[in-house]
């Protein structure tokens, strides 16, 4: 069992607080801690939480408390990790880790340093549909990966301080790119090292100095390529969506607007329909177990079950810390129209460039480009001679 901290009791201390003292959890939120007292008491009165301050120290260094979650705006993720660092406990900090590699170097650095346990909660590396495809794509379902394409799309955040860049770090981009850019890591592989991003981003809608739109893509040293697309200009409620290729299988996957659950309604609930969702009437799309399907209960899980068995969870700081590396190239690309390339001062994956993708052997002197299978019931093969080059077809 485990006594937390929350810090910050905004949507993300909510969601948190509410996947821990889930189900029948012996784990509590035991100190609350956010920016006012009126928040802070109403949040601790909601959750049934002890304690409750809007002093972080006070928080961290709660004698009760031996976790400390960070679900504070993003300019405050440093401070925090580094006092819970300083206080000999265990640490977990939501998305992303850091609104620049410095800072999020700097934070790896302070729990390395410090010998406690830490966990980057990314989320939606951890639904369970993304578990599936991940397992299956481990088990080479897929072949060799070589296109994880991630979207991440909404009409804008429901806060003031991600609008602006001083304390966000960024727009959407630094707000959705990350779970996007970690999604395709994932599924290309973590050891394999990302190397270029070219991005197009651009403020298409609202009066901000950040990014409201933006597309990426991360090459990877395999040859494969990740994809990111994110918007806060988005309508339609928050589309979570994405897409893995392999040399042997695709995966489609939609987590948010298609999750089977699809309801027409003239009048409405008068209530909470889903994360996002722009209305309460017409066609809706209200999600079953939103804990569930956003992958907070398998975090968690992870997470806590990583920290008592003493080995690393799914999720680390060295994770978070590439994330944000490769925004920052994103960042970079952006301005130069440019491939940028993603300084890594700590790298700890593999060197490894080879994507392992053969040609297939037709006989001894053709391989074996394409088979079809033709209305007319013939099969066509596009075959390439070795040793002239040439490209030809052959119909049987
Ligand atoms: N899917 C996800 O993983 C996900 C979703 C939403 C937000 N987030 C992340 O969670 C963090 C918080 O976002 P949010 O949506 O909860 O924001 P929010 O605006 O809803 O809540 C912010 C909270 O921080 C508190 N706070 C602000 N300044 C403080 C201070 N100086 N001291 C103590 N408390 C302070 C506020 O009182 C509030 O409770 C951000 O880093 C965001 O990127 C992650």
């Amino acid at each position: 069992m485990h006594n937390i901290t929350m810090l910050g009791s905004g949507l993300i201390g909510m969601f948190y607080t509410m996947t821990l003292h889930g189900g029948r959890s012996r784990d509590r939120v035991s100190v609350v801690c956010a920016r006012t007292e009126q928040e802070a008491k109403q949040f601790a009165r909601d959750w049934d939480i002890r304690d409750w301050t809007t002093d972080m120290e006070e928080a961290i260094n709660h004698p009760d408390t031996d976790v400390v979650v960070v679900g504070l705006p993003n300019n405050l993720h440093e401070a925090a990790v580094l006092a819970a660092a300083k206080a000999g406990k265990a640490v977990l900090c939501t998305k992303p880790l850091g609104r620049s590699a410095a800072e999020a170097k700097r934070m790896l650095d302070a729990v390395e340093q410090a010998g406690v346990f830490a966990g980057y909660l990314e989320d939606l590396a951890y639904t369970p549909k993304t578990l599936k495809a991940l397992k299956s794509t481990q088990n080479g379902a897929l072949g060799k990966v070589l296109w994880a394409r991630s979207r991440e799309t909404h009409p804008g955040p429901h806060s003031d301080w991600f609008w602006n860049k001083e304390i966000s770090g960024g727009g959407a981009i630094v707000d959705l790119g990350c779970h996007c850019i970690e999604i395709s890591r994932n599924f290309i592989g973590k050891d394999i090292r990302p190397l270029e991003v070219m991005c197009w981003a651009d403020t298409q809608v609202h009066p901000i100095d950040a990014e409201d739109s933006a597309v990426g893509l991360v090459k990877y040293a395999s040859g494969a390529i990740g994809q990111f697309e994110v918007s806060w200009a988005f309508r339609g409620g928050m589309d979570l969506r994405d897409e893995v290729s392999g040399t042997e299988g695709t995966i489609w996957l939609n987590h948010w607007l298609r999750t089977g659950l699809e309801m027409f309604t003239a009048k409405g609930e008068k209530g909470y329909v889903a994360e996002k969702s722009e209305g309460e009437t017409g066609w809706l799309f209200p999600v079953g177990d939103e804990v569930g399907e956003l992958g907070y209960t398998e975090m968690f899980t992870d997470m806590l079950d990583a920290l008592d068995q003493g080995r690393q969870p799914m999720e680390t700081f060295y994770d978070g810390y590439v994330v944000n590396a490769v925004m920052d190239a994103a960042y970079r690309s952006a301005e130069s129209r440019q491939w940028e390339t993603v300084i890594l001062e700590d790298w700890r994956g593999s060197d490894e460039t080879d994507l392992g993708v053969e040609s297939a052997e037709y006989d001894a002197d053709h391989f074996l480009i394409k088979q079809e299978k033709m209305p007319d019931g013939k099969t066509k093969l596009i075959l390439k001679n070795k040793h002239s080059g040439n490209i030809v077809q052959k119909v049987i």
